[in-house]
Parts: C-alpha cells; sequence; structure tokens
C-alpha cells in the first residue's frame, strides 16, 4: 500500500456540503431553554410548536387494537390498495376524482414534499416561494440542491400573495418550482380562488410546477373555504399537492400522508423513489381507512375548537400594546409582530428569566420562516394547540412579560 493510501486512511471524512447546508430547524432551537425551564419547576405553555393535543379519533385507535397479523409485512410501495381508495374517497367527497394511478401513499406529508421536490427540479434549480413560509421546506431544498427564492408577503396585506409582477421579476432560467401553502403555516392565510388563478397563470405560462401542499385544509374559520389547486383549470399536468393525516386526525405519530398528481411522469418518478424506499408505514396505513366513517361532525368539532382558540389569542394579544396580527384565516399558526427588535432574544429570555404565576411561554422567534437575512426579527410564529384557558394563561403571561423584557433591556423605564 503506498504511503499515500495510507496517510488518506487516518483523514475522517468530511460531512457532505448537502449535509453542512441543511439548516436546524428554528421550532426546536430554543429547546434546550425550555428544558431548563422546565427543571426549574416552571411550567411552559407551548406556543411554539404545531402538536395539536386533540385526540387522534377512537375510530382509528380502535382499529389498531384489531390487527392481527403475524407478521407485519411491507405495502405496495404507492400504499395498500385500502388506504390509497380511502384517499381517493376522501377527494371524491370534495368533487375531486383522483384515479388509482393519481395518489401515492407518502411518510407524512413531508416526504410527499421532499419526493416532489425530487421529481420535479435538478440540482441547481430554483423554487419560487412566498415567505415566511414552513422552515422545513429549506431542509428539503437543501437535500434536493435546490434553491428557494423567496418574495415578501406582507402583514399588512395578511400574507396574501404578492402580485403577479413580482413573481415575473423573481423568475430567472432556473426556475422550476412555485410552493403555496394553503391554508398557510406560519402566517393562518386562505388563498382566494383569484390568488390561486393568478399564480396559475404565472405556472402556466411558464412552465412551472405548482406544489401545493393543503395539510390544513380543514382547518379554516368564519365559514371560508380552501380551494384545492386539484380543482385549478388547464393545471393538469402542473400540479402536485400534498397532503397529511397528522393534522386532520390529529395522528401526527402515524406518519402518513399522500402525493396527488395527474401528471403521469412525475407519478412514475415518485413511485421508482417509493420503490426505493419500499413502503410507507404498514400499521399506518391499516389503521387510516377508518378515518373514512368519520362525518361532518368530526371536522366540525375540530374546526370550533380551533375556531374558538384562535379567537382567544387574537383578542387577546390584539389587547397588548404594541403587538401586531391580522386575524388568521386558517391552519392554526399566525405570525404576530412584537414590540422588541429581536425576538429570538426575547424567546430565549422568557424561558431563562420570566415567569409568572409559576408559568411561562416559548414562541418560535420568525426569522427562521424567512431565507431573507434580517426578516422577521420581531416577529413570532405562534401555534394554537392548548385548551382555551391554558392559552389564557399564556396571553397574560405575554402581557406581562413585554414590559418586564423592554424594562430589563433598557428599552423603558
Ligand atoms: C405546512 C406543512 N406541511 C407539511 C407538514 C408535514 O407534516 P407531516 O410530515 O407530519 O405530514 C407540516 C407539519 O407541520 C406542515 O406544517
Amino acid at each position: 500500500m503506498s504511503e499515500l493510501k495510507t496517510a488518506t486512511r487516518t483523514q475522517l471524512p468530511s460531512v457532505s456540503a448537502r449535509g453542512r447546508l441543511v439548516p436546524a430547524s428554528p421550532i426546536r432551537k430554543l429547546a434546550p431553554f425550555a428544558e431548563e425551564a422546565k427543571l426549574k419547576g416552571v411550567h411552559v405553555y407551548h406556543l411554539n410548536i404545531g402538536q395539536p393535543d386533540i385526540e387522534t379519533p377512537a375510530v382509528m385507535r380502535e382499529q389498531l387494537k384489531l390487527i392481527s397479523e403475524k407478521t407485519y409485512e411491507y405495502t405496495p410501495s404507492a400504499g395498500t390498495k385500502a388506504y390509497v381508495d380511502s384517499i381517493r374517497k376522501y377527494y371524491a367527497g370534495l368533487g375531486i376524482p383522483l384515479g388509482t394511478d393519481e395518489v401515492l401513499g407518502t411518510t407524512g406529508g413531508s416526504e410527499a414534499l421532499q419526493f416532489a421536490f425530487l421529481a420535479c427540479a435538478d440540482s441547481g434549480d430554483e423554487i419560487l416561494i412566498a415567505e415566511p413560509f414552513y422552515t422545513n421546506y429549506r431542509a428539503f431544498a437543501a437535500i434536493a440542491g435546490l434553491e428557494m427564492v423567496p418574495l415578501l408577503s406582507r402583514g399588512e396585506d395578511g400574507f396574501h400573495l404578492p402580485p403577479r409582477e413580482e413573481w415575473e421579476e423573481a423568475l430567472t432560467s432556473r426556475t422550476k418550482i412555485v410552493v403555496i401553502t394553503n391554508p398557510n403555516n406560519p402566517t393562518g392565510t386562505i388563498y382566494a380562488r383569484e390568488e390561486l388563478e393568478m399564480i396559475a397563470g404565472f405556472c402556466r405560462d411558464h412552465g412551472l410546477f405548482l406544489i401545493s401542499d393543503e395539510v390544513y385544509r380543514e382547518f379554516v374559520y368564519d365559514g371560508a373555504r380552501a380551494v384545492s389547486a386539484l380543482t385549478l383549470s388547464g393545471m393538469s399536468d402542473l400540479v402536485i399537492v400534498v397532503d397529511s393525516l397528522s393534522k386532520r386526525y390529529s395522528a401526527c405519530g402515524i406518519r402518513l400522508g399522500a402525493l396527488c398528481t395527474r401528471n403521469k411522469a412525475i407519478f412514475e418518478a415518485v413511485l421508482h423513489m417509493a420503490q426505493g424506499r419500499l413502503s410507507p408505514p404498514g400499521l399506518a396505513q391499516a389503521i387510516a381507512p377508518a378515518a373514512a366513517s368519520l362525518g361532518p361532525d368530526f371536522y366540525d368539532g375540530v374546526v370550533s375548537e380551533y375556531q374558538k382558540r384562535r379567537d382567544i389569542l387574537y383578542e387577546g394579544l390584539t389587547r397588548i400594546p404594541g403587538v401586531f396580527l391580522r386575524k388568521p384565516e386558517g391552519a392554526f399558526y399566525f405570525i404576530a409582530r412584537l414590540p422588541v427588535e429581536d425576538t429570538e432574544d426575547f424567546a430565549r429570555w422568557l424561558l431563562t428569566d420570566f415567569s409568572l404565576e409559576g408559568g411561562t411561554v416559548m414562541l418560535a422567534p420568525a426569522a427562521g420562516f424567512y431565507v431573507t437575512e434580517g426578516r422577521g426579527l420581531n416577529e413570532v410564529r405562534i401555534a394554537y394547540v392548548l385548551k382555551g384557558d391554558d392559552l389564557l394563561q399564556a396571553v397574560k403571561i405575554l402581557a406581562a412579560a413585554l414590559p418586564a423584557y423592554q424594562k430589563a433591556r433598557g428599552l423603558r423605564d
């Protein structure tokens, strides 16, 4: 063996450039400070993360107990017939007919997103998206070697989509995909049909894929409706919808979702990727079809509970001097502007230096939901997945914490 070969063997290989590019999640960044606060006996109200506290429907939990297989086998790569048919039935109920070769079962919406990014664009290509956006898209883009090109959506406009001119300006020869999240995490915005038609026209005129993340479809308030991109005309070959059971059935842990597209070539590419990872979770697919028996009562109950929570937070927070937010229309998140310069510092301080009546609040600083450096520094993303009484207490804590923080940082007497 040559000397050179021996020398190289003793060196540690380095992490790939791609591996180094994948950002840490801003939602979990402050978790160690929350753990420390809890060790000190402080109750932490988690407004930072979208883990619903509502029970997974009993029909799904009971189905799990009925599983009697002696071997937990791989399922077909696109999902079992029963699971795929249950998703098709669900879409048919929305007036959206989908064939068996247009629905593919995935490990959560997350895998559907990763597959969609990988199937629609090549390394070096660009994704256009309005920021702030769901922060994990950055990780999926980094893994696929894609660049997120952000356009600014503004709180004053309710974070609705920027006008077409701004999309045209951001377009380059590398643009391949537009991503929308409807209803939106982190902003809580629901896009109107006209906005979607505008974006559809832009995609059609420039031959771009439209990846529409609709995992919060049911979470719409004040009688609003979320329009699926699958209903946009002239878009059959361009639309990929990302779906998930995580939020709809308060079942994040079963890790089941779906990718829906009428584009045969994209479906085939995704199917091949799915074959590489063998199958979506089998036990989850065994229990998921039971959700088909849930009627409008289930959805209405969940939606009215979240609407109540939204109202508690909206009314409470807008009464705090210096806090700005528009009434969120859907999902269970919103972006609020706070009277501080650096919400990351404020969020950390809440966990390390402040408590009221034995409790404090954990917030997600919004900067991590923007790509553009310096944006969102005075904003936080808030999730309302706690019970009403806890939300009232969280508002009380924030109302007391903001002036105390400003004083501690010398921003007021
Ligand atoms: C907008 C959005 N898309 C996709 C996901 C992924 O969810 P899952 O992989 O649990 O289906 C989430 C999770 O919070 C989300 O907020």
